[in-house]
C-alpha cells in the first residue's frame, strides 16, 4: 500500500458500511490458538497489517495457518500450534506491534517458557506491561528483564491465584486470563476489564474447554483445566470501526447504515454523547442507522474503560467537534500522549487548545484542506474525517497507520459515497 491519501472535500456520506472483525478482539484469539493441542478456527478476521503482524509471530514460533477468504473484508483462518519449536518474540516484531505480548501468558501456561521482547515506545505514550509482568509472577512465574527482554518462565506450571489490578489494562486481563486457564487451581481476577474484546476472547476459550466465568463484569473467575481442543469461533464486530463510520456520517451532516453487531452494546456511552452531539440513532435490521441532524451541538467527553466513552475513538471524535456549534472538552484519561493528532488537525483550520490531558475544542465554522501527517492508528483516521469534510485538497502521509486497524477503506468509504485516492 502507498503512504499516502488524497481527498478532495467537501463530500457527503451516505450509504451502507459492513462492520468488519474486532482488530482487538482477534489479535489475543490469535495467540489464545498457542493454548490448544488441537486447532482454532476463527472466522470473521478483518485482513489487517495487525493480523498479519500476529500471524507471522506465530509462525515464527513453530504453528501454522491457513487462511480462506469469507468476503472482501473478512477471512476464515484454522490455526494448528502442535509444532512449536520456539518460545521468543523478537524486537522485530514487537516494535510494530504491542499486542505482541499477548504471546507471554499463552507460552507460559502450555511450555513454561517465553522471552518476549519489552515493547518499544509508540506515538501514544510509554505503555508498560508491569502489570503483565506483576500477573505472572501472582500466578508462580519467574520474571527477569535483560538486554531489553522480559525472561519468563514457570517450569513447575502455573497455580491459581487472586490478583487486583491497581487499574483496568484490557490485554493485561486478558493475558492473565490465558495464562489462568492452563494453571492448576482457580485465579481469580479483580477490578479485570470489561471490553467486548475481552468477553469475545473468554467466550472463544470456554468453547476450547477453558472454565471462565465472570467475564464481562470485574471480577473474572477462571478454574484451570488440563488441555483444551478443537474450537471454532466467529469475531466479534469492531465497535471502534463502526464508531469511526457513524462519526463521518456525523462530520458530514449525512447518514450512514452501520451492519454487523449490536452497537447499542457495544457503544453505550458512545452512542449516548453522540446523540448529545445531534446524531440520530435508528435500529434496522442486522444494525442500526446513524443519521445527522444537520448540526453538531458541542459535547464535554471523559475517555474510560468500557463501558465508559473508548479511547480509541477519542481522536475520530475531536474532528467532528472542530465543527461544532460552540466549546467541546475532551478529557484524555486512559493515554498521557494521545493528541498527536491535534497539530495536523490546527493545519487544517481547527482551533483547538490543548491543557495537559485535557483538549478544549472551539467550533469553526469550516475547515480547509492541507498537507498533514498521520501519527498513529487512530489519528490517520481522525485525519480522514476532517479532509472529508474539509474545504479543498487534504493530502495525508504516512497511512500506513491506517491499514493496521482499517480494513478496505477506500471501498468502504466509496460505497458511502466519498472518494478517495490512495497515490501511487
Ligand atoms: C488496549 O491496549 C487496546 N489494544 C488499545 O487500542 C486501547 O486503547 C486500550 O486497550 C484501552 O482501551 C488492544 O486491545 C490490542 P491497557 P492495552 O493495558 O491493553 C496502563 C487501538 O487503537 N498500563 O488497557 O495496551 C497503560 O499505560 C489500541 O486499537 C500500565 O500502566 O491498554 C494505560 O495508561 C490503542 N501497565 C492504561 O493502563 C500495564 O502493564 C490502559 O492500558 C498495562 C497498562
Amino acid at each position: 500500500m502507498t503512504d499516502k491519501i488524497e481527498i478532495v472535500g467537501p463530500q457527503k456520506v451516505e450509504g451502507i458500511v459492513h462492520i468488519s472483525g474486532a482488530k482487538n478482539a482477534v489479535l489475543p484469539l490469535l495467540a489464545a490458538s498457542l493454548l490448544s493441542d488441537d486447532s482454532l478456527l476463527l472466522k470473521n478476521v478483518p485482513p489487517l497489517v495487525d493480523v498479519q503482524t500476529m500471524l507471522s509471530l506465530l509462525e515464527e514460533l513453530g504453528a501454522s495457518f491457513r487462511i480462506d477468504n469469507e468476503r472482501v473484508d473478512s477471512q476464515k483462518i484454522s490455526l494448528k500450534t502442535d509444532s512449536i519449536n520456539n518460545f521468543t518474540a523478537p524486537y522485530e516484531i514487537v516494535k510494530k506491534m504491542r499486542a505482541s505480548i499477548l504471546i507471554l501468558g499463552p507460552l507460559l501456561a502450555k511450555f513454561g517458557i517465553c522471552t518476549v521482547s519489552l515493547p518499544g515506545g509508540c506515538a501514544i505514550g510509554v505503555r508498560p506491561i508491569d502489570l503483565h509482568l506483576k500477573g505472572m509472577e501472582a500466578l508462580g512465574a519467574t520474571i527477569e528483564l535483560k538486554d531489553g527482554y522480559v525472561h519468563a518462565s514457570a517450569p513447575n506450571g502455573l497455580k491459581g491465584a487472586e490478583i487486583e489490578f491497581p487499574i483496568v489494562t484490557v490485554t493485561g486481563t486478558e493475558n492473565i486470563m490465558m495464562a489462568a486457564v492452563l494453571a492448576s487451581g482457580t485465579t481469580i481476577l479483580k477490578n479485570a476489564a470489561k471490553e467486548p474484546e475481552v468477553i469475545d476472547l473468554a467466550e472463544c476459550l470456554n468453547k476450547m474447554g477453558a472454565n471462565i466465568f465472570g467475564h464481562g463484569t470485574d471480577t473474572i473467575t477462571i478454574k484451570g483445566v488440563s488441555r483444551l481442543h478443537h474450537a471454532e469461533h466467529c469475531v466479534v464486530p469492531d465497535r471502534i470501526e463502526a464508531g469511526t463510520y457513524a462519526l463521518a456520517a456525523g462530520i458530514t451532516h449525512g447518514k450512514i447504515d452501520l451492519i454487523g453487531g449490536n452497537l447499542r452494546q457495544l457503544l453505550p456511552s458512545f452512542i449516548e454523547k453522540m446523540e448529545e452531539a445531534g446524531l440520530l440513532f435508528t435500529d434496522i435490521e442486522n444494525g442500526i442507522r446513524v443519521e445527522s441532524s444537520g448540526t453538531i451541538a458541542p459535547i464535554d467527553i471523559e475517555t474510560e474503560p468500557y463501558p465508559g466513552f473508548p479511547t480509541d475513538l477519542q481522536a475520530q471524535t475531536m474532528a467532528m467537534l472542530c465543527l461544532a456549534n460552540g466549546v467541546s472538552n475532551i478529557s484524555e484519561n486512559i493515554w498521557e500522549n494521545r493528541f498527536m493528532h491535534v497539530a495536523e488537525l490546527g493545519r487544517m483550520g481547527a482551533n483547538i487548545e490543548i491543557h495537559n490531558a485535557h483538549a478544549k475544542i472551539i467550533g469553526v465554522k469550516k475547515l480547509t484542506g492541507a498537507q498533514v501527517m498521520a501519527t498513529d492508528l487512530r489519528a490517520s483516521f481522525s485525519l480522514v474525517l476532517a479532509a472529508i469534510a474539509a474545504n479543498g485538497k487534504t493530502v495525508i502521509d504516512r497511512v500506513y497507520h491506517l491499514d493496521r486497524g482499517y480494513s478496505c477503506v477506500k471501498e468502504k468509504l466509496a460505497d458511502c459515497g466519498v472518494l478517495i485516492n490512495r497515490l501511487k
